[in-house]
């Protein structure tokens, strides 16, 4: 029988935007070779883990309608990954999960993959495994590309599907407002217009990432925000037109400059700082241009546990 900490475990894990993402070609396994800036962001889900009588999936929060509770939801995928790593039964003993949803579902801000990077984290704990951060990263590489940056937090280039990750020093905070749609867009869906506008046509594309690395050393937000980019913006844009008048609407309302993050369609908005982003957020909220605003800042830590033993 191994040993099992009956009290529940409870792991914060947070948003991230990309400030630079530049995509390479398809590649035979179906992914894009990405160059990436990630960013984690203060938009947090809490994932409380728990054994339990029955198997069970709860969500609460932001668009928490629109979340998945079956096999399909990450989670499970981050259960099944971890317990098949250290072999063991993966429904033995049963869990209850609960998240709590501070991330905008399907908003290109990796929010299922911070809850399955934070039940990584949760179930280390409950299963009392003795695994570096390391070693949990090459598990969270197998659940999705996001994974291993949400668990890790901060600031990070990473390479290959956007898993391999080398840390990026960071002394600034940077102080942004997140556009929230109406609906979310497929991350798949967003690659494939990609690659369908490249056949078509020349969409933009980044240029290198080490004048960004440059700005973000310099901590000048307004050097940043001249060298915010996303090649999946034309695609997300082309999928979602109404992105244009929300990425105007912003820098109108007196944002440094706007992105979509990620594959979108949330918007990310650049501000000079805290005050600043408190009056373009109250200005864009007015707007009309989507559904609700977000003020966030970044970096912040990767997932980490909050409550239950051993809360570090
Ligand atoms: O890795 P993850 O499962 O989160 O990726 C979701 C989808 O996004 C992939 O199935 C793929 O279509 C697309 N993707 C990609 N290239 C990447 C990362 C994701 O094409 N580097």
């Amino acid at each position: 029988m191994l040993a099992v900490v009956p009290t529940p475990v409870t792991v914060r894990a947070p948003a991230k935007v990309n400030l630079h993402l530049a995509v390479g070609d398809l590649r035979a396994d179906g992914y894009h070779d990405l160059t990436t800036l990630f960013q984690s962001l203060s938009l947090i889900d809490e994932v409380t883990v728990a054994v339990a009588d029955e198997s069970r999936l709860e969500v609460r929060g932001e668009g928490a309608a629109d979340v998945p509770t079956d096999e399909s939801n990450l989670v499970w995928k981050a259960v099944r990954a971890l317990a098949a790593h250290v072999g063991r039964d993966p429904d033995e003993p049963k869990l209850r999960i609960s998240i709590n949803k501070g991330i905008p579902v399907a908003g290109g801000m990796a929010g299922g993959s911070a809850d399955a990077a934070a039940t990584l984290v949760a179930l280390a704990h409950l299963w009392r495994l003795e695994m570096g951060r390391d070693e949990l990263a090459t598990v969270a590489a197998e659940i999705g590309s996001d994974v291993p940056f949400v668990l890790q937090g901060g600031l990070a280039l990473g390479t290959g599907r956007g898993e391999q990750l080398v840390p990026v020093l960071s002394r600034h905070t940077y102080h942004w407002v997140m556009a929230l749609d109406a609906g979310g867009l497929s991350t798949p869906e967003v690659f494939r217009e990609l690659d369908r506008l490249r056949v078509e046509g020349n969409p933009p594309r980044v240029g290198a990432v080490e004048p960004v690395l440059e700005a973000l050393a310099s901590g000048d937000p307004n050097q940043l925000a001249l060298l915010l980019g996303n090649d999946l913006q034309a695609a997300a844009v082309s999928l979602r037109p109404g992105l244009r008048r929300t990425l105007r609407a912003g820098v109108n309302a007196g944002a440094l400059a706007g992105i979509v993050s990620g594959s979108g369609p949330t918007c990310a908005f650049l501000c000079s700082d805290g005050d600043a982003a408190v009056r373009v957020a109250a200005e864009l909220s007015g707007a009309g241009v989507c559904r609700t605003v977000r003020v966030a800042q970044g970096p912040v830590a990767g997932a980490r546990v909050v409550t239950g033993e051993d809360a570090a």
